[in-house]
């Protein structure tokens, strides 16, 4: 097997350059001017196009049993529209049911969900949702098993939650074992309290989502996890920050010396709490935790995805039909499942919105969509980036293709659209993964079952 890609403008997160590319078998063997190849190879003319690193989603869920039903997709559904949207590798998030079941069987239970069905590459965070010395046993394994970071929520009572001796003790296996902690952070009792008093009062609607999780309550859960961090020295990792009261929380323990890394989402840099408020429970399509914030927020991640204060674009994906699922909370919005699905449109909405509007670089792009994900989680530089060596997962990117989302036309398995309608200027024309063409002119011509369990080492000692 041998690919060229010819005459592109190839975007690194610290490069801009014209040339080939060219992989023989899975890796990126050569790179240079007027490559040639052999008569068999695949060849793909770049001109006027972007040739970018396969694009890394550091935040999906797939198989999800959640808030008494499951997330609708497959890594069948999940994977294509990974692939078409540009995101070669994806990391789910292991989070099982109960946090009685053994950790082994979901790791299991996770990966049979994911190898032979999946197109894209894949890994997993291992959620941590009890702790005692069987547990870190296990945990010990499946870091050895090539999962080398941690989730845990500070939210969802009684579901995900941890205690606070819990959450201590993690952090402290997690420094001993050099693996970093990613966590969502927002005050669970604060919310459950909060949200007693609203439906309390007979505020059902999806809209008191938003009221039930203000911004103080997310940014209590980030300075609470740091605090604990900074106690054993744990690399930590805020999952979908969304409000500037937590980037300055994240920010201001930086400053301090804590080791934390920033995460946010493209639903929070595009779409703002007026969608929940939406008539006829159609808010409910833009119910997610931590809620959608004030339109102000935007220009705050803008501002910190510029700087590079944001490290990670994620899609925190979790998608659930609005028929039959979101209406399970048409009487309370505490049962409207959570999530906003955009693993799709995650890349062309940040093109579009950052790029080609003018408020972010193209290898600031790059750096946040991919490159950051890979150095963060352990896989750079086989991915998120294009170096001779590196796995041969490209985007081949078409700035001036124009064209609309629809849930007509999308690959995940979902009876909505959060971004219906909208334009999107820039799209991937070809995406390769290991060096076989994946997608063509925006059409999935992949392998299912092709994708693999990319096996990380710890890396945050
Ligand atoms: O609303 C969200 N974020 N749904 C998925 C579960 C989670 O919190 O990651
Ligand atoms: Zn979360
Ligand atoms: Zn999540």
């Amino acid at each position: 097997m041998s690919l060229l890609i010819k005459n592109g403008n190839i975007v690194t997160a610290g490069e801009n350059y014209s040339a080939d590319i060219y992989a023989e078998g899975e890796q990126i063997t050569r790179i240079g001017k007027n490559l040639d190849a052999p008569p068999n190879a695949t060849v793909i003319d770049a001109t006027g196009k972007y040739v970018f690193p396969g694009f890394i989603d550091p935040h999906v869920h797939i198989y999800l049993p959640f808030m008494g039903t499951y997330a609708k997709d497959t890594y069948e559904s999940a994977s294509k529209a990974a692939l078409v949207g540009g995101t070669t590798t994806l990391i789910e998030m292991i989070c099982q049911a109960s946090a009685q079941e053994p950790m082994r069987d979901g790791f299991e239970l996770w990966m049979g969900k994911a190898v032979g069905k999946s197109a894209c590459d894949f890994t997993f965070h291992q959620a941590v949702t009890r702790l005692d010395q069987d547990t870190a046993g296990q945990l010990t394994d499946i870091v050895e098993s090539g999962v080398s970071s941690f989730k845990i929520f500070l939210a969802y009572k009684g579901a995900f939650d941890m205690t606070d001796k819990e959450l201590y003790d993690t952090l402290a296996l997690a420094k001993k074992l050099g693996v970093v902690v990613t966590a969502h952070c927002e005050n669970a009792d604060l919310v459950l309290e909060l949200q007693k008093k609203y439906l309390g009062e007979g505020k059902t609607g999806p809209e008191y989502h938003y009221w039930s999780r203000p911004p103080r309550v997310e940014a209590e859960g980030v300075h609470h996890l740091a605090t604990f961090a900074e106690t054993h020295g744990t690399h930590i990792y805020i999952v979908h920050t969304s409000c500037k009261e937590s980037l300055d929380e994240a920010m201001a323990a930086a400053e301090r010396g804590v080791n934390i890394q920033i995460e946010t989402l493209i639903q929070y840099l595009v779409l703002d709490k007026s969608y929940a408020e939406l008539p006829n429970f159609e808010g409910a399509k833009y119910v997610m935790s931590p809620p959608l914030r004030d339109k102000a927020n935007q220009e705050v991640f803008w501002n910190a995805l510029r700087k590079r204060y944001v490290s990670t674009i994620a899609t925190d994906h979790a998608p659930f039909d609005f028929v039959g699922q979101k209406e399970m909370g048409r009487d309370d919005f505490t049962k409207i499942p959570n999530g906003i699905p955009s693993l799709e449109d995650r890349v062309n909405l940040l093109y579009t919105h950052g790029v080609a509007a003018g408020r972010i670089d193209l290898n600031t792009f790059v750096d946040a969509a991919s490159t950051q994900a890979a150095k963060i989680f352990g896989m750079f530089p086989r991915k998120g980036t294009i170096a001779i060596g590196s796995d041969a997962d490209l985007v081949v990117y078409d700035p001036n293709y124009r064209g609309t989302i629809s849930a007509k036309t999308q690959h995940i398995n979902l009876d909505y659209s959060a971004f219906e309608g909208w334009e999107i200027k820039g799209r991937p024309s070809a995406v390769t993964v290991r060096g076989e063409v994946a997608v063509q002119d925006g059409k999935f011509v992949g392998t299912i079952g092709r994708g693999q369990f990319v096996k990380r080492e710890p890396n945050h000692f």
